[in-house]
């Protein structure tokens, strides 16, 4: 392995990072070498990042291209069918592979797929988004959305391991960036008060020379908590920071037809309200809260809720699959770089939290 290349073992499996990973790649296909490897994209990747892979590893010459659309309608019943009905035609069998080439969507979709046709054949990710690279790449969690509920079928299942080349980076949109930013903040907030100060130096997203460094960083954070409670009886729900909003904001948006947010655009709305409730009730400093607004606001656009529609937002935290015995439950900072989780809020401070939010937005275009 090259120096310059970063590992992590996960739970069961190995995330590689670096721009010169490809070869390893090739030594991993070996053993599939005798039966079928799939690679699945979407009209973006299969673009911007899939002769680049099939070009640098020899091992991928025979290898069939699936593609489906792009975007988040695709993580559905009919598209799986429409990828098992490829493998079935194509003959693939236990011993075929399925490389997932893309961002969260498709890493998300191709895992769930490999995951259950014919009870599981292995898959590796090559994740090409910010948000895929330092969030889905590890936790082993891969499913579909249904009936409008996000990531409700699903396993946990991880790969069998994760390669991620930072440079896919340089065709991804500044929006896409930034979503993905958002789980960074969200990684150094809950865990690493130095990773906090370096990301507010700035040049961790703005220069491509630092995303190594980023990406490794987020994936060591969110591998560590994983990796001490895999399936989220405890330390793991400290993931879920911003999320109980965000979640439910992403939700609200999508279902009143306002232009939808990105994931992480929502998470940081919800970091702005969970950093206000930390304040309030886990002993979040008044400075430290304003520290968090103020980077926050400085990059996304946050706009106005109409707080006649706070209670729908209530409404959707209730129906998070992460709630128990039907009382929202919020991981909440202590300080920056330290979290608790297991908090159960009432209604009313959640209103707060939301107006808090309006205070610091622009009315709605
Ligand atoms: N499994 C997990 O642990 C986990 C964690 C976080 C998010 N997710 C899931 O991930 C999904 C969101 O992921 P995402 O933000 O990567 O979205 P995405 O997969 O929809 O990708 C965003 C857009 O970028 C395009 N794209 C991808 N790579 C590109 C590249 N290198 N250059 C140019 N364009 C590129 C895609 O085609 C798409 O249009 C959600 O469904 C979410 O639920 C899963
Ligand atoms: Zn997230």
């Amino acid at each position: 392995m090259n120096k310059k290349t970063i590992s992590y073992k996960t739970t069961n499996s190995e995330v590689f990072i670096g721009n010169d990973v490809f070869a390893l790649l090739n030594e991993y296909l070996r053993p599939y070498l005798n039966g079928q490897i799939f690679v699945l994209v979407d009209e973006n990747t299969l673009n911007h990042c899939s002769s680049l892979v099939i070009s640098s590893v020899e091992n991928l010459n025979n290898a069939e291209i699936i593609e489906i659309p792009s975007g988040e309608e695709s993580k559905s019943i009919d598209i799986c069918y429409k990828i098992w009905k490829t493998l079935t035609d194509f003959k693939a069998d236990r011993k075929s592979l399925l490389i997932n080439l893309g961002g969260g969507v498709i890493t998300d979709i191709g895992g769930f797929v490999a995951s259950t046709f014919k009870r599981g054949i292995d898959f590796i990710n090559i994740p090409t988004t910010l948000l895929a690279q330092i969030d889905a790449s590890v936790g082993g969690k891969v499913g579909i959305d249904f009936e409008g509920n996000k990531n409700l079928i699903g396993v946990f299942n991880e790969p069998r391991v994760v390669f991620i080349y930072p440079n896919f980076l340089k065709t991804l949109d500044k929006r896409q960036m930034l979503s993905g930013y958002a789980e960074a903040l969200k990684h150094a907030l809950i865990k690493d008060e130095k990773y906090w100060k370096e990301l507010q130096e700035g040049s961790m997203l703005a220069d491509s020379l630092c995303w190594d460094k980023l990406i490794s960083k987020s994936v060591e954070i969110k591998n560590k908590i994983v990796c001490s409670d895999p399936f989220e009886n405890g330390e793991r729900k400290l993931l879920n920071f911003g999320h109980t909003v965000g979640h439910a904001v992403e939700s609200y948006y999508l279902a009143e037809d306002y232009l939808p947010l990105l994931h992480g655009e929502a998470v940081a709305i919800g970091i702005i309200c969970e950093s206000y409730l930390s304040n309030k009730m886990n002993g979040l400093s008044d400075i430290d809260l304003e520290n968090i607004v103020q980077y926050i606001t400085q990059f996304y656009k946050l706009t106005t809720i109409d707080s006649e529609d706070f209670h729908k937002l209530i409404d959707w935290m209730k129906n998070d699959k992460k709630n128990q015995n039907s009382k929202i439950n919020f991981s909440l900072l202590k300080s920056i770089g330290e979290a608790t989780y297991n908090h159960s809020i009432e209604d009313e401070m959640i209103f707060e939290s939301l107006n808090f939010y309006n205070q610091i937005t622009k009315p709605i275009e």
